[in-house]
Order: structure tokens, then C-alpha cells, then sequence
């Protein structure tokens, strides 16, 4: 068929099916159809990731809030997203101030851009410090240890979620998580418990309370998972009372 034949065919209505138009129409249709059904569930899967990004936030700045007193200053290292410390503000009743590598943040925070190793923070400024899933990123994680320090009051704590890559599975998990990350951050470095243990103790940290998170608390990254209250051990002999840890 030449291509007159073939514009002639577009142009005829189908037979015996009332007002659905020439084929050329009725394809037109259907590929609208298919395009907008395309299009409708890239946005439910848009919105289910959303929702999912901000429950999985608010479920850990519940558990945070449990640990930190009301009206804390807090400063939430390597806040990502921002939405931890955008539920943590509303919990706490203050403004959770959140730094990051990165230039901006999705939730409406007090945001500072973190360019080099010094936090822009004051000495002895904040009650609690929040590194959440971030130690393993820090390319010189003593440094960060070192100004978390440096800005915390006496007698603050930190509060530490890590990755512990304890099984073949979890170093599996932890090894497509450093591809995903390294040409953002650098190498992640990964750490068992008494590794990590070992390196809060060279920084001056003591480590109160730490519990195992289980794998299927995120099952888009199943991996063993560690939650970790510190102080630093000079705050904690010169001022605070016999038991000073939150129970995680
Ligand atoms: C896995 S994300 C975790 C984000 C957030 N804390 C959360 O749990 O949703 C790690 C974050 O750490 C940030 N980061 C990496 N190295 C950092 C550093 N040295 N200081 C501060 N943030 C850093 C990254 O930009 C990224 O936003």
C-alpha cells in the first residue's frame, strides 16, 4: 500500500463501532490512554515514595523525642532531607537546626550549609547532637567527632543511628548503598559494633545506651542497624548525676 492508500485507510470510521472516529483517532486515543495511565502512576509512585520519606521521619523523631528533653537545642548532622528535624522542631517544641554537605534541604528548617569540617555553631551551643545514618559517610569521621565536641553544652548527648554490616547479607546491602553514594560523599566506611565503639572512645565520647534495630524497620535497605546514646566523657564526671542516660 502507497502512502495516499495508507492516509486514505486513517481517514475511513471503523465499521460497526459508533462514534469512536478514523483509526488514526482511536490510536491517537488509545496511546493518550496509555500516556496518561503512564503518567498517573509515576505520580502515585512519586507520592507513595513522599509519604513514605516523611513517615519513615516522623516514626524516627518520635523515638528521638523519647530521648531528648523538651525544649532541647538540637543540631541534626547530615540532616538529609531535613524532615527528622522538621518533626523534631514540632515535638520538642524548638527549632532542630539541621547541617548538611548538601545545599539545600526539602523541609523548612533552620538550615546551615556545611562547607569544610568546622559546624557552624557556636562553642557549647547545642543539648543534643543527631547523627542519623551519617558517620559512615563523614570521609574523616574523627573531625566530625572532634566539632561535635566542640558544640555541644556539658552534660549533652548524642544520638547515633548506624549501619552495621553484621552478616554476608548486610555487607551486601551496605556494599549497594556505598555505590549509590560514593560518587556523592566518597567511600562510605562501614564499622562493626566494637569498632564503633572503639572510635567514640578515642573521641571522648562514652557510650550510655545503645540498642539492635531490626532489618525490616526499612525494607528498602534490610541491614542491622544500631541506635547509640553518647556523652562525652569529661561533661558526664564533672557535672552529671549518677544515671544520666535516656533508656533507648
Ligand atoms: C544516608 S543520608 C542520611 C540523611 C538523614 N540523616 C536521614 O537519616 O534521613 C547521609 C547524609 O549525610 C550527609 N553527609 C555526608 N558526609 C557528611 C559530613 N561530613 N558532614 C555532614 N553531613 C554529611 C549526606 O549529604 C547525606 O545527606
Amino acid at each position: 500500500m502507497n502512502a495516499n492508500g495508507v492516509a486514505e485507510l486513517t481517514r475511513t470510521p471503523l465499521v460497526g463501532l459508533p462514534n469512536v472516529g478514523s483509526q488514526t483517532e482511536v490510536y491517537a486515543t488509545a496511546v493518550a490512554t496509555r500516556g496518561s495511565l503512564v503518567d498517573a502512576l509515576k505520580r502515585r509512585w512519586a507520592r507513595e515514595k513522599r509519604r513514605r520519606k516523611v513517615g519513615r521521619a516522623y516514626d524516627m523523631a518520635l523515638e528521638i523525642a523519647r530521648l531528648v528533653p523538651q525544649g532541647s537545642e538540637v543540631l541534626d548532622v547530615g540532616c538529609g532531607n531535613g524532615f527528622i528535624a522538621h518533626h523534631l522542631s514540632a515535638m520538642l517544641g524548638t527549632s532542630v537546626i539541621g547541617i548538611d554537605v548538601t545545599d539545600t534541604t526539602d523541609a523548612p528548617i533552620d538550615f546551615r550549609h556545611l562547607d569544610g569540617e568546622r559546624i557552624p555553631l557556636a562553642d557549647h551551643s547545642a543539648d543534643a547532637v543527631l547523627l542519623c545514618y551519617v558517620l559512615h559517610h563523614a570521609q574523616d569521621v574523627s573531625a566530625v567527632m572532634n566539632e561535635i565536641r566542640r558544640v555541644l553544652r556539658a552534660g549533652g548527648q548524642v544520638i547515633i543511628y548506624e549501619d552495621i554490616p553484621a552478616t554476608s547479607w548486610d555487607k551486601g546491602v551496605c556494599w549497594i548503598h556505598n555505590q549509590q553514594w560514593k560518587g556523592r560523599t566518597g567511600p562510605c566506611s562501614f564499622r562493626d559494633e566494637s569498632q564503633w565503639r572503639e572510635l567514640f572512645r578515642r573521641s571522648g565520647f562514652e557510650v550510655c545506651s545503645e540498642r539492635s534495630l531490626s532489618r525490616a524497620r526499612n525494607l528498602t535497605h534490610p541491614v542491622k542497624r544500631r541506635l547509640s546514646s553518647l556523652r562525652t566523657v569529661t561533661a558526664r564526671s564533672a557535672t552529671l548525676p549518677a544515671n544520666p542516660c535516656s533508656q533507648l
